[in-house]
């Protein structure tokens, strides 16, 4: 004869189950999310006319990607046509020919000026428009202030803050005129921050966030939209986290992205996102340098810091 189960078990087995059964829902419901938004992200990039500097590198080539299979209309500038020659083949070799274009790609130094207003003139004459420039190319140096010839300072000024204004000023007037456009640059968050050894290049990204911000506010009544993307440090592809002990794993899963930064993928898809929602100000970010800028910028207007 079966034994009656007695109420206070059944709650027991029912709050036992409603657990692993809610984790299971939110799960699910985040995945959809994430789902509908990656189709929705994509959906709006897709005929528009992209530009990407410096397509060849590791962020850049995960912006070609994922803009590329959204559907854009790509140009890929970057400053070795090889390696703009193998991005085209990758691109070309995964993507369905039925919904995505031919990607043009243009030879680019973003610190030779007169090759800059060039590029933007060809691009204009090509398909008479940019809907969206993700500004992206940076050149990079490391050491004591004082070690840094005033030659390299002056370099690191022209790629990282003469290059991509001289492009902007030259594709702005067509967007103005056409009241559409979104200029997105990818900054760093020493932009915001200054750090030890980092002078010529934290100053070029300083620079460059202070023209943009000031754009922001001057083109928004011709509705271009600016957007600034600013990582801490964004990994390396060949930099994985070794096998270790659980202890060893978990740790690195929940402290992955202090210790290696954000992967490109999820940068990238960080930008499809920003043009998407039409995002000011995007920090990618743990919560110390997050802090350090929120105590940097108090007292400024709150409608300014978009905080992702
Ligand atoms: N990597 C990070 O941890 C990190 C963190 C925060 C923000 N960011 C920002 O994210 C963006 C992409 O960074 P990344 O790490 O993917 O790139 P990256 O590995 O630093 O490579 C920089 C790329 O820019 C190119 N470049 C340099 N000077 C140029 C110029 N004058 N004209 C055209 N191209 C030029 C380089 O070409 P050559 O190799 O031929 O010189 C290289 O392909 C940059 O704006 C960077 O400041 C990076």
């Amino acid at each position: 004869m079966p034994l009656p189960i007695i109420p206070q078990a059944k709650m027991g087995v029912t709050a036992v189950l409603v657990l692993p059964l809610l984790l299971l829902g939110i799960s699910g419901l985040l995945f959809i999310y994430q789902e509908v938004s990656r189709l929705w992200s994509k959906s709006a990039v897709q005929n528009k006319v992209v530009v990407i500097t410096d397509a060849i590198s590791g962020l850049g080539k995960e912006c070609a990607r994922v803009f590329h299979t959204g559907g854009a209309r790509l140009v890929l500038c970057g400053k070795n046509w090889e390696r703009l020659q193998t991005l085209y083949d990758a691109l070309i070799s995964v993507a369905d020919p039925s919904k995505t274009f031919t990607p043009k790609l243009v030879l680019l130094d973003l610190s030779d000026i007169s090759c800059v207003q060039d590029v933007a003139k060809e691009v204009l004459d090509c398909y008479g428009c940019v809907d969206i420039l993700i500004s992206n190319a940076s050149m990079k140096v490391k050491g004591p202030a004082h070690k840094i010839s005033l030659e390299l300072d002056k370099k690191i000024m022209d790629a990282n803050y003469f290059g991509p204004i001289t492009l902007t000023k030259a594709l702005l007037p067509n967007m103005i005129s056409r009241r559409t456009g979104q200029i997105v640059l990818v900054n760093n968050i020493q932009g915001r921050l200054g750090i030890p050894f980092r002078t010529a290049y934290a100053a070029s990204k300083h620079a460059a966030l202070g023209f943009f911000d000031c754009l922001r506010a001057e083109v928004e009544e011709f509705d271009v939209v600016v957007s600034t993307v600013s990582p801490t440090f964004i990994r390396s592809y060949h930099v994985d986290p070794g096998q270790g002990n659980w202890e060893a794993s978990v740790w690195k899963f929940f402290f992955r992205k202090l210790t290696y930064g954000a992967h490109p993928v999820d940068v990238a898809e960080e930008v499809m996102r920003t043009v998407r929602r039409k995002k000011q100000e995007v920090f990618l970010a743990n919560p110390i340098p997050r802090a350090a800028i929120g105590h940097k910028t108090t007292g400024s207007p709150k409608s300014h810091y978009q905080h992702r």
